[in-house]
């Protein structure tokens, strides 16, 4: 029975995943037309695209030739920036070949070496990867797309040497609970964990709307979160909520007297 249980997981997992991942594919050109300059930022000394509070979380870590992966890079800014402040060895994973082949082509317009970027649904990296790296990293807007928490937990653990690090910023599941409008409002329940099916495109820089393949949603609790590391053998170190708008959503609750926290960044030792 329970191995039924963990063997529907997987097919569920496997189903919801590939199915947002077309909608990430359909996405990517329309995120490059969003960010023409890219390049020639990316080109430049020192370019650094993290968020204010990730950037302090990353800069208190021992970087200098530690070996980082990031899994969900996108486009691969995120790594790019944390390999221009020293680390060694940097792979990108991301399951949309498409933002991957920006990532690609972007780490050719600086004077990068020592990277790699790799296409691979996340419930779908190859073993050799384990146990090879100091720091995983997930930026925000990832934990999301994940039916099943505790196996992307789990895999983040598994990249890691024994003493290595989870460092993530996310959007506080708090937020999740909100719908944007004018203003922004509470719509849905913190404690809904069933997928939610949408097939609006996604452009969160204008937030323009175009219908694109069917993308799943999931909420995770701070519990599911912490539970999730806990079983993945992860112990907090850090963690700090976030006032300000981060993930582009729901931007005006930052401004309002009974604010809601909007993201969060914590970090994680493997035991
Ligand atoms: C919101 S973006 C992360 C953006 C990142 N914070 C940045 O600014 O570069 C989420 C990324 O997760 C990737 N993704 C979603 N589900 C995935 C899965 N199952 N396996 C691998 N990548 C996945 C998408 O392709 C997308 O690039």
């Amino acid at each position: 029975m329970a191995t039924e249980t963990k063997e529907a997981l997987k097919d569920s997992t496997k189903k919801y995943t590939e199915q947002t991942l077309k909608s990430w594919n359909e996405a990517a050109a329309i995120h490059h037309q969003r960010n023409p300059d890219l390049a020639e930022r990316v080109a430049e000394p020192g370019f650094n695209a993290l968020e204010a509070d990730f950037n302090r979380l990353v800069d208190a870590q021992e970087l200098t030739g530690a070996s980082v992966v990031q899994v969900c890079c996108n486009n691969g800014k995120d790594l790019l920036s944390i390999k221009n402040k020293g680390a060694g060895y940097c792979l990108g994973i991301d399951g949309s070949s498409k933002f991957i082949e920006q990532a690609n082509s972007l780490v050719k317009s600086g004077d990068f070496s020592d990277m790699a970027f790799e296409t691979h649904n996340v419930y779908e990296i190859p073993p050799h990867h384990y146990g090879r790296f100091d720091f995983a990293v997930i930026t925000i807007g990832v934990l999301n797309w994940m039916p099943d928490l505790q196996g992307f937990i789990q895999t983040c653990s598994k990249l890691l040497k024994p003493g290595g690090r989870l460092l993530m910023e996310e959007i506080h599941p708090v937020l999740n609970m909100y719908a944007e409008g004018t203003p922004s409002h509470i719509a849905y329940s913190y404690f809904d964990r069933e997928a939610q099916v949408s097939d609006d495109g996604l452009d969160y820089f204008t937030g323009e709307k175009y219908a694109s393949e069917p993308h799943y949603n999931f909420q995770h609790t701070l519990g599911d979160i912490f539970s999730a590391a806990i079983a993945s053998n992860l112990v907090l170190e850090t963690f700090e909520e976030i006032a300000e708008d981060v993930g582009n959503c729901c931007g005006d609750l930052a401004n309002i007297p009974h604010n809601p926290p909007l993201a969060l960044t914590a970090s994680w030792r493997k035991a």
